[in-house]
């Protein structure tokens, strides 16, 4: 287990992990999907609702402050994750995708009018591409796509090309969904700065593998999603510059997000809060703290040394098989998309499962890339922390046996 020693006592905190599939050990290759929770994660849930659970910013009683602490304190820990300047930076959402849609509907519907151009890849998760098509029907905003090259990268010349002072935001995945690839984020965000526009990052492939630095990147809005980094689901971070968020107005109102409500106006807090209407999920949220924990006692280097070691192996390892073409590049983080032979990839996933091993096939919410590769899906391993090498050879021989029975080894 080169570099990364401790995977095998990291497995045995996924009470998961020891689960049968069909009679095999569960080989779980879905992780870009959602992660396994670790026994940390579980008991902090657990032990909230045993011991804590009451509704936060509220009561005036001991459980009331106690939950609203906790829930308080994540943001601090995931200001700290993400080396944010400030918690009040951190906006807790449901997901990355209704942080995306709070730019959008916020900051978008404020301040971009008819002609203001964003620049969105061909790599987007369909959660980083819809949102922005309501302000194309609504405000008259044009779209605009960066391609790929024929290597998986972005082609960073029509980023020169498309960029002019008409673009007002540039939003790009940091780590494809699909790809793998990574985007040099810190050179894509000087180059949208140069022009005024804002660089919203994309982050939900990338924070679970990457250390992550939001400052020297130097984005102006990151989001991401707790449930693909071990916490529950039901958790999404919107990461703002505060003078950004400040001058934004609410996305959701209602409850908890006011200090004055009259019959025909009310006032706001301030940032994060008004971002942050009704109840939240706050034992997630709190377990998200937990697994913000668990990540930074393993080290995000060593994470990011081990998912590329892993990835790395099973793209040599699968480039070997005749038939199996990967897609996207060598070097890269977290996922393995690839076709064996016309293979419908239903099929590989439903063999790959009979031996216990949990992989997605489809689209992955990634039409636009698909359909410029002229593919309808792929199938596509995903790796994490308590992955081992023995499980990339299991996802190997089960790969070269379906091969075998197809008549595509050759
Ligand atoms: N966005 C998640 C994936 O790529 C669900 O599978």
């Amino acid at each position: 287990m080169s570099g990364y020693p401790e995977v095998l006592s990291i497995r045995e905190d996924f009470p998961i992990l020891k689960r049968k599939i069909e009679g095999h050990p569960l080989v779980y290759l879905d992780n870009a999907a959602t992660t396994q929770k670790p026994r940390q994660v579980i008991d902090t849930v657990r032990r909230f609702y045993e011991f804590h659970n009451a509704n936060i910013h509220r009561g005036k009683h001991t459980l009331s402050e106690e939950a609203s602490e906790l829930y308080e304190d994540v943001k601090k820990k995931t200001a700290s994750f993400i080396n944010a300047k400030s918690w009040r930076e951190i906006v807790f959402t449901r997901n990355a995708t209704e942080a995306i849609n709070l730019v959008a509907y916020s900051y978008g519907t404020e301040f971009l009018k008819e002609g203001d151009e964003i620049l969105l890849t061909m790599m987007e998760h369909h959660a980083n591409i819809v949102p922005w098509q309501m302000l194309q029907e609504k405000k008259g905003v044009k779209l605009r796509f960066i391609n790929i090259d024929s290597n998986s990268l972005l082609r960073m010349e029509e980023f020169e090309e498309k960029l002019s002072e008409r673009t007002k935001l540039v939003s790009v995945a940091h780590v494809s969904n699909v790809l793998g690839t990574v985007n040099p984020v810190r050179e894509i965000a000087k180059m949208a700065h140069r022009v005024g526009a804002l660089i919203l990052v994309d982050a939900a492939q990338s924070a679970p593998h990457l250390p992550l630095n939001v400052r020297e990147i130097d984005a102006d809005f990151m989001v991401f999603s707790s449930h693909k980094m071990l916490e529950p689901t039901g958790i999404g971070v919107l990461y703002g510059k505060e003078e950004i968020l400040e001058k934004m107005p609410p996305f959701l109102r209602g409850g908890d997000m006011i200090k004055r409500v009259k019959p025909y106006k009310s006032y706001f807090k301030e940032v994060p809060w008004k971002f942050e209407a009704g109840t939240p999920d706050i034992c997630g949220t709190i377990g998200f703290g937990a697994a913000i924990d668990y990540l930074k006692k393993t080290g995000m280097e060593k994470i990011e040394a081990w998912d590329r070691h892993l990835v790395g192996m099973a793209y040599k390892l699968l480039s070997e098989i005749p038939a199996l073409k990967i897609i996207g590049p060598e070097d890269r983080v977290g996922a393995l998309s690839f076709l064996l032979g016309d293979l419908e990839t239903e099929r590989i996933a439903l063999f790959l499962n009979s031996y216990g091993i949990s992989i997605r096939e489809g689209c992955h919410c990634a039409q636009p890339l698909h359909r410029s590769l002229g593919l309808w899906g792929t199938a596509r391993a995903s790796f994490y922390i308590y992955n081992t090498e023995e499980e990339v050879l299991k996802l190997r021989d089960a790969l070269l046996e379906l091969a075998k029975i197809e008549g595509i080894s050759e």
